[in-house]
């Protein structure tokens, strides 16, 4: 045999043990039990602290909002989309129905401008609704800067929902 094919086999062999030795020593304990992941990734997810809920945990103490909202345009989105994570609220907020609640357990109130234009803004790459029919699976878009930004007399911001009900708009 040639004597570079001999140096190209050893240092094939070489690499391929050091492979073999580095893969035994990183590979996690787990890999591989379920696919091509660590299988105890799916227990460490698991044990994670919860923070969300859903709506119709809401719907137990606040039945009218979610009524009201369910026949307006913003009927296909959650409390939690514009409250932000409630699982906390949702569980301790029945003890203080008479007295204000604490601040640990009160919930995002998304009265600005920005709060709204989140999804609102108008952006030349989102399709376009053609046509004017209620298809709550695209966004009616606004210019922020031209759709009633404030007061012409005082100068003053307008917040949307000053004008649109944020639970049915
Ligand atoms: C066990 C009853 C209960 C559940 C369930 C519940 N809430 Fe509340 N919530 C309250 C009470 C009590 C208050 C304080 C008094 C009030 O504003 O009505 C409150 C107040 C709020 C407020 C106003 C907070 C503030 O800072 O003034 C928001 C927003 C809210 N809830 C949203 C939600 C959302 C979203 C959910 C579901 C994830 C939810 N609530 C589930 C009882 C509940
Ligand atoms: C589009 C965003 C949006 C969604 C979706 C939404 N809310 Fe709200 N919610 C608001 C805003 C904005 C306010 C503050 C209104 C204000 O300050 O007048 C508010 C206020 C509240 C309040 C305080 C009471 C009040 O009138 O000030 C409660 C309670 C509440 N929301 C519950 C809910 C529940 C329950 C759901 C789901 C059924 C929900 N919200 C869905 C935006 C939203
Ligand atoms: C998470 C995304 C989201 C947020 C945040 C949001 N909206 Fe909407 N909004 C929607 C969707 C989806 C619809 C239904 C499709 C449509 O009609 O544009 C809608 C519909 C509307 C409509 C009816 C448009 C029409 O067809 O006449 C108005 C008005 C509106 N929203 C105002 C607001 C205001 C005010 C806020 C802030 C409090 C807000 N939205 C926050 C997603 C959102
Ligand atoms: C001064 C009152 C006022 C304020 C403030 C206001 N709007 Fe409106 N909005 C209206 C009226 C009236 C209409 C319906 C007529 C029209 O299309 O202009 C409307 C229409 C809309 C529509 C539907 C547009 C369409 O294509 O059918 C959306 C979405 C909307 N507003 C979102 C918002 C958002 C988001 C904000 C805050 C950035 C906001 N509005 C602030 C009064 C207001």
């Amino acid at each position: 045999m040639p004597q570079h094919i001999k140096r190209l086999i050893i240092a094939f062999s070489l690499f391929l043990a050091l492979f073999l030795v580095l893969r035994q020593v990183l590979r996690p304990e787990s890999f591989g039990e379920l696919g091509h992941f660590r299988a105890k990734a799916i227990p460490e997810n698991a044990m994670r602290p919860m923070h969300y809920t859903v709506t119709d945990s809401c719907t137990k103490c606040h039945g009218g909002i979610r009524s009201e909202k369910d026949k307006g345009f913003h009927k296909n989105l959650k409390c939690e989309v514009c409250h932000g994570p409630g699982l906390k609220h949702a569980t301790y907020a029945g003890q203080f129905k008479n007295g204000a609640l604490p601040d640990s357990l009160k919930l995002y109130k998304p009265g600005e401008r920005k709060d709204c234009i989140i999804c609102h803004q108008l952006n030349a790459a989102r399709i376009k609704i053609q046509f004017d029919t209620i298809n709550t699976t695209m966004i009616h878009q606004i210019d922020p800067v031209k759709h009633n930004p404030g007061d012409p007399d005082t100068k003053e911001a307008f917040k949307c929902i000053d004008c649109h009900s944020p639970h049915q708009p």
